[in-house]
């Protein structure tokens, strides 16, 4: 599973691509006003931390608008990934861009037919948003579900892109059901690593190792 991390902090961002372990970045609009970064200029010191695809949205309604900003955004640089909202005009958008070989990331995925919309419409990626689903009472888990086992029948290649990932259990679970990536706050990615047994069991090894003498 690849790991795109959900933020517009460039610190936090050059941070993890530093591990290695950074596949993508993925931003959205209010991301960007919480930067309080100029869209363009931040967009573009993202995708020189990163090789993988950075996320810009559009924040128009109708395609022809939306058509105008991805040609500003996809200028910005080579990794930049359009993001559409999951609408018919987004869709269309979707279509167009794809078909001139532009990725594009459709968001704000909350049913099982909209990713069947999106995959038909050629998107490079889905975005369903599994926190805010279970905030309203539905299993975002289950929208995974449906839609990996939907893109597998048909052999659609967007990748599901597994979006607004609160906790490590959520992580977990998408890598059990196989979506293709995941996004997830700088703290989601770095919580991951954490183990109390890990730290008990370093601390334990580095105290008898003072008592050898030695050096490496
Ligand atoms: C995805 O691309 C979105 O930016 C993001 O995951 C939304 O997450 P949130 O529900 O935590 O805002």
């Amino acid at each position: 599973m690849k790991f795109f991390v959900d933020t517009a902090e460039t610190k936090d961002i050059a941070e993890l691509a530093a591990t290695g372990l950074l596949d993508g970045v993925t931003t959205n609009p209010s991301l960007i006003a919480k930067s309080g970064r100029d869209f363009i200029e931040v967009t573009k010191e993202i995708c020189g931390l990163v090789d993988g695809p950075v996320s810009a949205e559009v924040v128009s309604l109708d395609h022809e608008s939306m058509m105008r900003e991805a040609e500003v955004l996809r200028k910005i640089a080579d990794n930049v990934c359009i993001k559409v909202p999951l609408t018919f005009d987004g869709l269309k958008t979707c279509k167009a861009l794809t078909g001139d070989g532009t990725m594009v990331n459709v968001t704000l995925c909350f049913s099982a037919n909209q990713a069947l919309l999106a995959a038909k419409a050629g998107a490079t990626f889905v975005s369903p948003f599994i926190g805010r689903h279970d905030d309203n009472g539905f299993d975002g888990l289950d929208l995974i579900r449906d839609m990996r086992l939907i893109y597998d029948n048909y052999d659609f290649q967007t990748e599901i892109l597994a979006a607004s990932i609160r906790h490590g259990v959520h992580v977990l679970e998408c890598a059990r059901i196989g979506a293709d990536v995941m996004t997830a706050p700088p703290a989601v990615i770095k919580g991951l690593v954490k183990h109390v047994l890990t730290d008990k069991g370093l601390e334990g090894f580095l105290a008898d190792w003072a008592k050898t003498g030695q050096k490496i």
